[in-house]
């Protein structure tokens, strides 16, 4: 990245950002065992060894290349994703985490999360991830459940995950657990008995996700046969119950944290902060006084080495478009629970209120969102959160609602 793309971002605009918000740095590692057969994320099975020096090369210059774009600025999260990052050794991690260091300020005890897979050589390695400087392990458990696991194409097995779990328990002071549900073969009971499973360990972050069938994926061309739209709500319903009676709050429509543990990173993507993303396929998102910028690095691994190493690794990057920022705004904010303060979305958008106002009264009228104006705040009702996409789409720009 030249400088002179750098005096471009920072040339005077339409917009007027009050402050850049605060930045975090998104780390993509992209090589799993096996391709999952409903993930559509950046993930690559691995054949043969994963060079993980070249990656951590092309990371670091990568990195390097991306500097100008955030000069000056305090880091306040990193989340190392994937992929399977525990596919890296810890020492590899360990190299990872200092490289950062070396070149971006951290905040003093900045949250650092890893994604883990349950497998049983990825376990035997959570107290060196700790040891090398993660703060926080994310667990892709998805079920406690044999049959459950083996029809979603899972490489590892219950008992794995169980052990993993306890393993993450040890070693970290804060760690997350993903569990899917409306899995193909599920009742309301199985489900239960994974919640019941997940919650023996007192996990600090629990995040459960309905398993989507995603365009361009196995179960998309193939799909198996899911539980209905009754049994899912039925499902949605006794996994909030069950969290709550348990002081896990859920404070984003798929997160419930005990108090403290909410996950830093992922908030700041919700209120519309902003990322580095540097890997293979990463998307970033920063603030400039007068833009808001995208970029998505390249998506093959070996392209993105190879572009990284010359330093090309963004495949793409856009201004966000005047007419599409209160949408994107709302899109993440809309999904936390306590909602965002009116002074945040001009502060980050740069937009005065009044390009959100006329969708904003509609989506009160309509019982979606509450509006406290004495706080200044805008949180989404019961009701917003049970129909989230049609509370998002209200904010739609006109040309594509
Ligand atoms: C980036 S993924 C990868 C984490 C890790 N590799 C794993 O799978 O164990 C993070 C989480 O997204 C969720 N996820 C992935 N694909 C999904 C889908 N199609 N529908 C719902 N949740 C999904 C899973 O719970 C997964 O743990
Ligand atoms: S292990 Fe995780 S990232 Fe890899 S394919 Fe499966 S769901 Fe996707």
């Amino acid at each position: 990245m030249s400088l002179q793309t750098v005096e471009h971002f920072l040339r005077p605009g339409t917009l007027q950002l009050g402050a850049l918000p605060p930045l975090a740095l998104y780390v993509h590692l992209p090589w799993c065992l096996k391709k999952c057969p409903y993930c559509d994320f950046n993930s690559h099975e691995k054949r043969g060894e994963v060079p993980q020096m070249r990656y951590l090369d092309a990371l670091r210059a990568d990195l390097e290349a991306s500097l100008p774009l955030v000069w000056g600025r305090r880091v306040q999260s990193v989340f190392i994703g994937g992929g399977t990052p525990s596919l890296f050794a810890p020492e590899s991690i360990a190299q990872l985490i200092s490289d950062i260091r070396a070149r971006l300020p951290l905040e003093a005890g900045a949250e650092i999360t890893l994604e883990a897979n349950p497998g049983t050589f990825e376990r035997e390695r959570f107290k060196a991830f700790r040891a090398a400087g993660v703060t926080r392990l994310s667990i892709g458990v998805q079920s406690f459940d044999d049959g459950a696991l083996q029809r979603i194409g899972r490489v590892h097995d219950a008992a794995q995950a169980r052990a993993a779990v306890a393993e993450a328990a040890e070693a970290f002071e804060t760690f997350n657990i993903d569990l899917m549900y409306a899995l193909p073969g599920q009742d309301v009971a199985a489900l239960q008995r994974d919640l019941d499973t997940a919650l023996a360990f007192e996990p600090p972050h629990l995040s459960v996700y309905h398993l989507t069938l995603e365009p361009n994926t196995l179960f998309a061309a193939r799909p198996p046969v899911l539980p209905d739209d009754d049994s899912a709500s039925d499902m949605l319903d006794l996994i909030c119950e069950r969290t709550a009676a348990v002081g896990l709050q859920r404070y984003e429509v798929s997160a419930f944290a005990k108090p403290g543990h909410r996950c830093l990173h992922n908030l700041n993507y919700w209120q519309f902060g902003d990322y580095l993303g540097i890997g293979a396929g990463a998307h970033g998102k920063l603030s400039f006084p007068h833009r808001v910028l995208r970029q998505v690095r390249w998506r093959e691994p070996a392209a993105y080495m190879q572009q990284a190493l010359d330093g090309k690794a963004v495949s793409n990057q856009n201004e966000v478009a005047r007419r599409d920022l209160g949408f994107e705004f709302m899109l993440g904010a809309l999904r936390l629970r306590e909602g965002f303060e009116l002074s945040r979305f001009v502060e980050r958008t740069g937009l005065p209120m009044s390009a959100v106002q006329p969708a904003l009264d509609h989506a009160v009228t309509r019982g979606l969102v509450e509006h406290d104006l004495a706080a200044g705040i805008v949180r989404p009702t019961v009701r917003g959160f049970d129909f989230l996409s049609d509370l998002q789409a209200i904010f739609l720009p006109a040309d594509k609602a």
